[in-house]
């Protein structure tokens, strides 16, 4: 009893942390102007090769999306997404959630590039990440926002952190809440925020087990449209076809709109992890049926709750370091 409770004390002591500290400490705040005058060109730079990655694939948009996302809820928004396998580290790209999903890295690196050439060694990958994000959504058709900037680079990476912190397609409503609020996020963040899977794609290894053997019975999920589930069957077999993807939101797969909250009024959220935000809260539940009804609602929400899971426990000041190449840290040589 006594162990668990100071375990749990431990716990909310490690959630308030990057709110006391990491984020106000250490050099004040993140700034939209932080590169005005040292790199006054990056933001256009960042945007232009975003929108031409984009017209190539208009995945690409989701995909860049996500990476913020994995970054942000592993360390903090610090780029350890990015580091390959070298030396001690160990990559994050091969944890369960990134492992055969995270995409998009070749894109980072050719705008991390242009930025080195532009302005050397002044540009984080942790702010690159966070531009392309936002670009993404533009591009996109969602909402813009001022992205505060001025992130380092970490000098390590977490591959427990990226299997623990991340939430899985099939972790109840109690479990993905709680992996938001230790990041200090809350249950409007994590309402808005799932609206990203109004772009981009999941595999069927997703969400197969909605439509097979949902809690261990041998039954489906009934909480999703029965005919919708007939059509996922069709190329998400029991075994096998385990990559092939499916649109999040198959209304209208790359705008980014409201109809990914219209679908789930109508039992057709992709992901487990979708339809319990109707389904297991009566908050979230009416977060879900605002945003749908709401396209306004959602899009001010999202900005916002954007800019506060880009605030997740930033390197700042004289922490970390400003990566040449965003794959690996740099080597000291002095
Ligand atoms: C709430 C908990 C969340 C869960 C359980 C979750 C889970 C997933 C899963 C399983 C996929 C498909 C991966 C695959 O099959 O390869 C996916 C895709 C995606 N997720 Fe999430 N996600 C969550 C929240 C978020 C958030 C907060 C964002 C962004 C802010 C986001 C953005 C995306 C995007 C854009 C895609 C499509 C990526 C692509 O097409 O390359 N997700 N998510
Ligand atoms: C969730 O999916 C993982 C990976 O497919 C599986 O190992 C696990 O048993 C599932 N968890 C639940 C609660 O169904
Ligand atoms: C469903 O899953 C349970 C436990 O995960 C397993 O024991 C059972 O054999 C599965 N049933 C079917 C029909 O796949």
């Amino acid at each position: 009893m006594a162990v668990s409770r100071s375990f749990l004390m431990v716990l909310s002591l490690l959630s308030l942390a990057p709110l006391c500290f990491s984020h106000k400490g250490n050099g004040g705040y993140l700034y939209p102007h932080f590169y005005d005058h040292s790199c006054s060109r990056a933001q256009e730079i960042v945007k232009s090769i975003v929108a031409k990655a984009v017209a190539r694939e208009a995945r690409m948009a989701a995909s860049l999306l996500r990476l913020h996302f994995h970054d942000c809820f592993v360390k903090g928004c610090d780029a350890s997404l990015l580091l390959d396998n070298r030396g001690s580290i160990i990559t994050e790209k091969l944890s369960n959630p990134n492992r055969n999903s995270a995409r998009g890295f070749e894109v980072i690196d050719e705008i991390k590039s242009a930025l080195e050439e532009e302005c050397p060694h002044t540009v984080s990958c942790a702010d690159i990440l966070a531009l392309a994000a936002r670009d993404s959504t533009v591009l996109a058709g969602g909402p813009s926002w001022e992205v505060p900037l001025g992130r380092r680079d970490s000098k390590g990476a977490s591959l427990s952190d990226s299997n623990n912190n991340i939430p899985a397609p099939n972790n109840t409503f109690q479990t993905i809440f709680t992996k938001f609020k230790l990041q200090g996020l809350d249950i409007a963040d994590l309402v808005a925020l799932s609206g990203s899977h109004t772009i981009g794609n999941a595999r069927c290894t997703s969400f197969r087990q909605r439509l097979y053997n949902q809690s261990g019975d041998g039954q489906p999920d009934y909480s999703l449209d029965q005919s919708y589930a007939a059509q996922l069957r069709t190329r998400c077999p029991r075994s096998g076809g385990d990559q092939n993807l499916f649109f999040l939101d198959f209304v209208s797969p790359t705008k980014f709109d409201n109809n990914y909250f219209k679908n789930i009024l109508a039992s057709k959220g992709l992901l487990n992890s979708d339809q319990v935000l109707l389904t297991k809260n009566k908050a979230s539940m009416e977060l879900v049926k605002k945003y749908a009804k709401n396209k306004k609602l959602f899009f001010e929400q999202f900005a916002m709750s954007m800019i506060k899971m880009g605030n997740i426990s930033p390197l700042m000041g004289l922490r970390g370091e400003i990566r040449k190449n965003c794959r690996r840290i740099n080597i000291n040589t002095n």
